[in-house]
């Protein structure tokens, strides 16, 4: 999962790729590096570090090449230094080659290259790749284009990849395999490639999405031309981009992270417009209608996700459950693909995926699929592989979110989810008009009820001042509360580097009690409802080991006020709906001690925000 951009046109290359880098950033920042060609020369610039570093390493004198690719890496083979960095090069200096993915048989293709005279300066599996290329075209007397796809058809595992030949300043070959790659063709035949199509929506609205096993050439002279793996020649279907510009910017905010936490209102609402009709008390949302009889017998519900996504998946089977009575199980995509699952026929896989290029949700969708399962995609990025390797679908219309942190598309997520629970649940017959009425004015009212959660920020900040140098923290909550009790301790984790686990509070005293102490905040979601009174004599339970009680609680609450520590009021709202508005001050908690630690919100150590390898 790392970024890769490459840029032939009538225009210099260096601004084109530094500004791509960085928009890619969010997919990697061990390692940064370009290759050009100046002067019928290839050079290669790269070091460790981020696209800022990389800037240094170039200097002041940029080069003026028209021809040119870039990277930015998360490491994978290798340690992040500047000999692992990309691009790589052949054996004999004459080519370079950026790589997203894993080639997972270089091991045994290095061996025999290396038997074959190559000499190899990294440890990563892309100096396998690009000396295999060069080592085809001397072997078999192809042009680039050529040796590319003949090298591909060896390797197994995930590309997208980038090739440069200093012999021909006019052509780059781009080739993709499980990992994403748009190609953008701009208007005096300049050509962009790259991972998403964020470095491309500056410059053209025209792309092509590669598919998997397709290798490309553009080419000054002949334009785009694209094959598939075996050599059949393919037709490029060129679409419009929808992305905005500003959307993809900081709009004033310091860091990507708040400004997406800020901009939840909006996207739930955008998440809910055009679906959900008061008037008619119905839902429509298209990849449901579709397969209304498939929803409506549907023994069962597996879910496949990871990270937050996974979380938005714990609530979902609160919903289905709850709402649609059929039974769920929510499963972390990795392990699910390495189990012999039983899959039915007749059960529906919802995969969740923010990216919708997470490699586990990719390939428990393929297993499912091969089952014969109804795959059914909650998708936050259009056009991803995700997106397109479902049956149907929903997306999240979050819009671009950047920081690595997940925040907006995990409530993007759930109300998604929410309103596919409601409508399963109509045609199932298995819900009142009175309560749909009711639950769906409820979902419309969420967006202010976020803006006026969004309010609490300072006091929020204040309690994050009292416990920025904690080393550890519990969440606690029951019932719809526990995922968010979940997503509340990874985002503190992930973003300050606290240790923080998430438990249902009932749990606490079968084990994690043993760790309260005076030094010990505990974060409980208690608010109104069902478990009210259960989690109230949770919290009495820590308070009487001396520990720090944050509680997220319904405005007007006095119970909890009267034995917490520090009290977040939120709006009152049904009790499914309460994770969407009790993970926003958990959001932001963890924003606030994070840059009060002094960490990089948006680009946390040793992560990246779209994971495209096992
Ligand atoms: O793009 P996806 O939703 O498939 O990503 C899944 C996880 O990698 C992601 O949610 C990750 O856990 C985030 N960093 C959490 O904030």
């Amino acid at each position: 999962m790392c970024g890769i951009v490459g840029y032939l046109g009538n225009e210099p290359v260096y601004e084109k790729v530094i500004k791509g880098l960085s928009r890619l950033e969010y997919r990697g920042y061990d390692s940064a590096g370009m290759a050009y060609i100046e002067d019928g020369e290839l050079v290669v610039k790269k070091c460790k570090g981020k696209v800022v570093d990389l800037e240094n390493v170039v200097g002041s004198v940029k080069p003026l090449s028209h021809i040119g690719i870039g990277h930015t890496r998360w490491a994978t083979h290798g340690v992040p230094n500047d000999v692992n960095a990309h691009p790589h090069c052949s054996g004999d200096g004459s080519i370079a080659l950026i790589h997203n993915g894993i080639i997972e048989n270089y091991a045994s293709i290095k061996q025999e290259l290396m038997n074959r005279g190559h000499v190899f300066l990294s440890d990563t599996d892309t100096e396998v790749l690009v000396h295999l290329i060069e080592d085809v075209r001397n072997a078999e007397k192809v042009s680039l284009f050529e040796a590319v796809r003949l090298a591909l058809s060896e390797v197994h595992g995930a590309y997208a990849i980038v090739v440069l030949d200093k012999s021909n300043a006019d052509q780059l070959i781009v080739a993709k395999k499980s990992s994403p790659l748009v190609i953008g063709i701009g208007a005096q035949d300049d050509f962009y490639i790259a991972s998403d199509a964020t470095p491309i929506i500056e410059y053209t609205k025209n792309v092509v999405y590669l598919n998997d096993e397709e290798v490309a050439r553009v080419d000054r002279k002949t334009g785009l031309t694209i094959v598939n793996i075996d050599n059949q020649s393919q037709t490029p279907y060129i679409q419009a981009l929808e992305l905005k510009l500003e959307a993809i910017e900081k709009g004033g905010y310091d860091s990507f992270m708040l400004k997406e936490i800020h901009e939840q209102p909006r996207s739930i609402e955008d998440s809910i417009r055009g679906r959900v009709n008061l008037k008619t008390g119905l839902i429509k949302m298209s990849g449901i209608d579709e397969h209304e009889e498939r929803w409506k017998t549907a023994p069962r519900i597996l879910i496949v996700a990871c990270g937050t996504s996974w979380h938005a998946g714990l609530v979902a089977e609160y919903l289905f459950e709850d709402f649609a009575r059929i039974p769920v199980e929510v499963e972390y995509a990795s392990e699910f693909r390495y189990r012999n699952p039983i899959i039915y026929p007749t059960d529906i896989v919802i995969a969740i995926s923010q990216s919708g290029e997470t490699a586990d949700t990719l390939a428990a969708i393929e297993l499912a699929k091969e089952r014969g399962a109804l795959i059914f995609g909650v998708c936050n990025v259009v056009g991803s592989s995700i997106s397109r390797a479902t049956h149907c679908g929903a997306y999240t219309h979050a819009g671009p979110e950047i920081g690595v942190a997940s925040t907006k598309a995990f409530t993007a997520q759930v109300v998604v989810l929410y309103q596919i629970a409601l409508s399963v649940a109509q045609k199932r017959g298995v819900i009142s008009n009175e309560r749909t009425t009711r639950l769906m004015a409820e979902l419309g009212s969420l967006p202010l009820k976020v803006e006026q959660v969004l309010k609490t920020n300072a006091i929020t900040e204040a309690i994050a001042e009292i416990y920025q140098h904690c080393s550890n923290a519990l969440y606690l909550g029951r019932g719809y509360s526990f995922p968010v009790a979940l997503e509340g301790a990874l985002k503190l984790k992930e973003i300050s580097y606290i240790h923080a686990e998430g438990y249902p509070a009932a749990e606490m005293k079968h084990g994690p009690i043993a760790l309260i102490d005076e030094n010990m905040p505990v974060i409980v979601i208690a608010t109104e409802g069902a478990s009210y009174e259960k989690v109230v004599s949770n919290i009495q339970e820590v308070k009487a080991r001396k520990g720090q009680i944050i509680a997220i609680v319904t405005e007007g609450d006095k119970t909890v006020k009267g034995m917490a520590d520090h009290v977040i009021e939120i709006p009152r709202t049904d009790d499914s709906l309460v994770p969407i508005v009790s993970v926003i001050p958990l959001q932001l908690f963890s924003y606030h001690v994070a840059i009060m630690r002094g960490c990089n919100v948006d680009q946390p150590r040793n992560l990246a925000k779209s994971v495209t390898v096992e």
